[in-house]
């Protein structure tokens, strides 16, 4: 994954970069570092761990110069040390380069480079790149780029320095770039919040173009040809990307979820063709929305519904027919996997549809449509707000296929009455959150919910957590219940209720702990139950649309109490733009 930025300024550009890369961080946070051009020579600090501690101890802000480049970094190939840090720079420090992506000839070409007799300071592919830049520089960097270009195999968006120009040259195969224009300054970053409290102005590439960003800007194809591109303004409020009071991102965006219910509510689905069949295609959380799509279309529309992970869709060579339609559901609208299941819908001749939450992403622009969902930006790796977002577009969909409209009514009152559940969640919390495995159930569309409070459990908690349908339990999982595996029963008032209280009896029999979340007034409940977290009492449809709530919060509190960077887990990183 990875989060680059380049700027040539006006002013020292190493704060600039420094907040860049800060801001980038949910991309990657494995390593850092920033080079800058000082008096003809390239400057280059970097180092392992998250921004702030590695700027405590390299002092990024000493660094003086007016054009540099830097880089966050999510391991993909070499461990995450000091050695295999971007940027990396070429044998005589004259040139440096940051990479996002994987080139997967590196192998090769490092051999290659190694008989030349170039000697390697890390791991990573990245590497390669800039040894063969400095081996095709003959005056030009953008000549020299244009050279390499053809030798490398995989995805990247790259970021070139020379210690003797003004210049920077971005490319973009496969791995997101764009480039900010400024008041006499210019930016190449991997996305927009790494440079928006500077420009709002955006040039996005597209795969196989080239950036010359200086004074000015360039954009050219893989052949050298210049290319004309629209600058666009982006509709971004700096102040959501921060903290605003609240102790982690992930709480803040869980509180601010009636605004995005009231926005998310607005959007409209428009389906002038009816399609045969649809198909739901989409990774991690964002797959579990579809998970519930799938549930909610047939149910709702009656047309038939699969959904597909990513990673999956692409190589199971899946059957499309003509008048099917196939819908990517992705927050940063980035992933990878998703990205190539929509581009295998369109190989095949198939209509695609996408619901994305950030504008001018590689998925929205290459989907027949878009309707973007209405979370603002988001910045917590594990997914809050736009995974409700993504719920609420399911029941959209869903409805507009029926030629209907959806409504949730009373909808203010209802997500007050989840939001203020936080204190007794928190409570809850304390009492469970020293558990190491953890089981979620529930039946039909609620499974949906099951999946996700599972995920996040692992994600931000690190404690192993599955989801089962209630009524798989019996088949097998039921066997690790015993006192210290507690079981999440997800067990509104609604069609299935019978049938899982059944369920959570049996956990009960078997001496499991278990916490339900149930509806309201629900009385029964709390004769099997541990614990019991009520909901208001809805539609018995629009259950999933409620539970989303407590099962974050409960996550968020557990993940909290184990003092675990909530925002920042290990190993992961926000938007996961390799395969
Ligand atoms: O940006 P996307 O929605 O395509 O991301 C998909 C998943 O990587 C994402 O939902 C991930 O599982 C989240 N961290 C979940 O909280």
């Amino acid at each position: 994954m990875c989060g680059i930025i380049g700027c040539v300024s006006h002013r020292d550009v190493s704060n600039i970069l420094l907040e860049g890369i800060k801001k980038l961080e949910y991309r990657g946070y494995d390593s850092c570092g920033i080079s800058v051009v000082n008096d003809s020579k390239i400057i280059t600090k970097k180092g392992a761990g998250r921004v702030d501690d590695v700027d405590k101890l390299l002092n990024f802000e000493e660094m003086k110069g007016h054009t540099g480049i830097a880089h966050t970094r999510w391991a993909t190939m070499g461990r995450p040390i000091d050695k295999n840090a971007h940027p990396f720079y070429s044998e005589a420090q004259n040139f440096s380069i940051v990479h996002n992506g994987i080139i997967e000839n590196y192998l090769e070409l490092k051999e290659g480079l190694i008989q030349g007799g170039v000697e390697f300071s890390s791991d990573t592919d990245s590497e390669v790149i800039v040894h063969l830049i400095a081996e095709a520089f003959n005056g030009d960097l953008l000549e020299a780029m244009l050279k390499v270009i053809p030798k490398l195999r995989g995805a990247y968006a790259l970021c070139v320095l020379h210690n003797q120009s003004k210049e920077i040259i971005g490319a973009r195969n496969g791995s997101p770039l764009l480039v900010g224009i400024g008041v006499n300054e210019n930016f190449l970053a991997s996305d927009v919040s790494a440079f928006v409290s500077s420009t709002k102005k955006v040039i996005y590439l597209n795969d196989f173009e080239i950036a010359k960003i200086s004074d000015k800007v360039e954009v050219f194809d893989f052949s050298g040809n210049l290319v004309e591109k629209k600058i666009e303004v982006v509709d971004w409020d700096i102040t959501q990307a921060q903290k605003q009071g609240y102790k982690h991102f992930m709480i803040k965006e869980i509180m601010e979820q009636k605004k995005v219910v009231e926005e998310q509510l607005k959007v409209k689905f428009d389906f002038a063709v009816i399609p045969k069949q649809v198909h739901i295609v989409a990774c991690g959380g964002a797959g579990f929305a579809g998970v519930l799509g799938e549930y909610l279309i047939e149910e709702i529309s009656k047309i038939p519904c699969r959904f597909y992970h990513g990673s999956e869709f692409r190589y199971r060579n899946p059957l499309l027919r003509e008048g099917d339609l196939v819908i990517a559901i992705s927050q940063s609208g980035e992933t990878a996997d998703t990205l190539a299941a929509v581009r295998k819908a369109k190989e095949k001749g198939v209509k695609t549809l996408s619901i994305i939450n950030v504008m001018g992403s590689t998925i929205a622009r290459e989907s027949d449509e878009v309707v973007y969902t209405r979370a603002g930006p988001e910045i917590s790796v594990a997914s809050t707000k736009a995974f409700l977002a993504q719920v609420i577009s399911m029941y959209q969909v869903a409805f507009a296929l029926k030629g209907e409209e959806f409504r949730l009514d009373d909808f203010q009152d209802i997500i007050d009455k989840l939001l203020s559940l936080n204190n007794k969640i928190r409570e809850l919390a304390e009492k469970y959150y020293l558990a190491q495995n953890f089981i979620y159930i529930a039946r039909n569309r609620n499974y949906a919910i099951a999946l996700e409070g599972a995920l996040k459990l692992k994600e931000i908690a690190y404690i192993h957590a599955e989801a089962y349908h209630a009524g798989e339990l019996k088949h097998g999982p039921l066997a690790l219940v015993c006192e210290e595996m507690p079981t999440f029963a997800i067990c509104p008032r609604d069609e299935f209720y019978d049938k899982t209280f059944s369920n959570i009896e049996e956990v009960k029999a078997r001496g499991g702990k278990v916490i339900v979340l149930a509806t309201s007034g629900d009385e029964k409940i709390k004769h099997i139950a541990d614990d019991v977290i009520y909901i208001p009492k809805v539609d018995c449809l629009f259950y999933p649309l409620l539970e989303t709530i407590p099962v974050h919060l409960f996550a968020y509190h557990i993940a909290n109490l184990k003092e675990i960077d909530v925002d920042f887990p290990r190993n992961l990183a926000k938007s996961c733009t390799v395969e």
